[in-house]
């Protein structure tokens, strides 16, 4: 599951992000953040712009981001750049503009990914994306492949919903392989593939199966939902919202979000620690304003 955190860089940091680094426990950082995007409409809209610039200022966010989380040596990033819905819901010029933006993206900053040691992946239904598109995306995957640091992990054409039922769907169909070379009873057969369909099953065959799950999940521009993003794999995360719109967010908004995470007491279900006098007496913000 490549656990092991790449090296940090951490003297690239700038002056600013470095000074609220040094208050982070390195030891706890979380191994996986995952982003919702949100509010470039309405970032445009402020500035009586139309959303083609909220769009073209938040894949300069991205950039930002993702260079902060390589010199901190984050091993997973996980942003959620286009959904199905997007895809569906979404007049067709913002759609073809978002398209094109993804490969202008992709083009223009492969060299900063390799300066950075990120490696490109996807997540998502990307085989329903236009065909140049996917060429430009095969091609980042490729100049990056070598790459040790921070996975970068785009979700394109991404439901979270859709992935359960593919995953379902790949798990059935390994469980029908292995029962159908047994010469089982029907009822034994349906009995044997039921038993098969485990957590660990649909795990292994979600698009993340390769990947720990996130930690911390970071939703911008305020909207207190999840909007069909990795429901299985965020289970256990820890969420924070921000004001702040996507195309204002910088590495210094991720260190503020980890640093909030790690004030958490992450319990999975059970009792955890007694929280001590420090832990109680700082604030445990699920959201914060900008
Ligand atoms: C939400 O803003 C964001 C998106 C629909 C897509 C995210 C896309 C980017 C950050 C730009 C490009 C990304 C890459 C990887 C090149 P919204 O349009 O829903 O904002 P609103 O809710 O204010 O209308």
């Amino acid at each position: 599951m490549g656990l092991s955190a790449p090296a940090s860089r951490v003297h690239e940091l700038a002056p600013e992000e470095l000074e609220l680094y040094r208050l982070l426990d390195a030891e706890r950082l979380p191994r996986h953040v995952a982003i919702i995007m949100d509010g470039n409409g309405r970032w445009a809209q402020q500035r009586r712009l139309q959303r083609f610039f909220g769009h073209q200022q938040g894949a300069e966010s991205v950039q930002y981001v993702v260079e902060t989380a390589s010199r901190i040596g984050l091993p997973w990033l996980t942003l959620y750049a286009f959904s199905l819905e997007n895809n569906l819901r979404r007049p067709r010029t913002e759609v073809s503009f978002l398209m094109r933006l993804l490969k202008t993206y992709l083009v223009g900053n492969i060299r900063r990914m390799n300066d950075n040691n990120v490696r490109i992946a996807y997540i998502g239904r990307t085989q329903d994306l236009p065909a140049e598109v996917q060429e430009t995306m095969r091609w980042a995957a490729e100049q990056t492949q070598q790459n040790t640091g921070t996975t970068l992990t785009l979700a394109l054409n991404y439901g979270a919903r859709g992935e359960i039922v593919d995953a379902a769907r790949a798990a059935v169909r390994s469980a029908m392989a292995n029962a159908a070379q047994t010469g089982l009873s029907q009822e034994q057969c349906v009995e044997q593939c039921a038993q098969q369909i485990t957590e660990e099953a649909i795990c292994q065959a979600l698009y993340t199966a390769h990947m720990p799950d996130p930690d911390l999940v970071i939703r911008t521009s305020c909207e207190m939902r999840i909007s069909n993003f990795l429901l299985w794999q965020i289970a256990y995360a820890e969420i924070f919202v921000t004001e702040r719109y996507w195309p204002d967010f910088r590495g210094i908004h991720l260190l503020e979000a980890i640093a909030a995470y790690q004030r958490r007491e992450r319990r999975y279900g059970g009792l955890g620690e007694k929280p001590s006098p420090a832990k109680t007496a700082a604030p445990d913000e699920a959201f914060v304003r900008s």
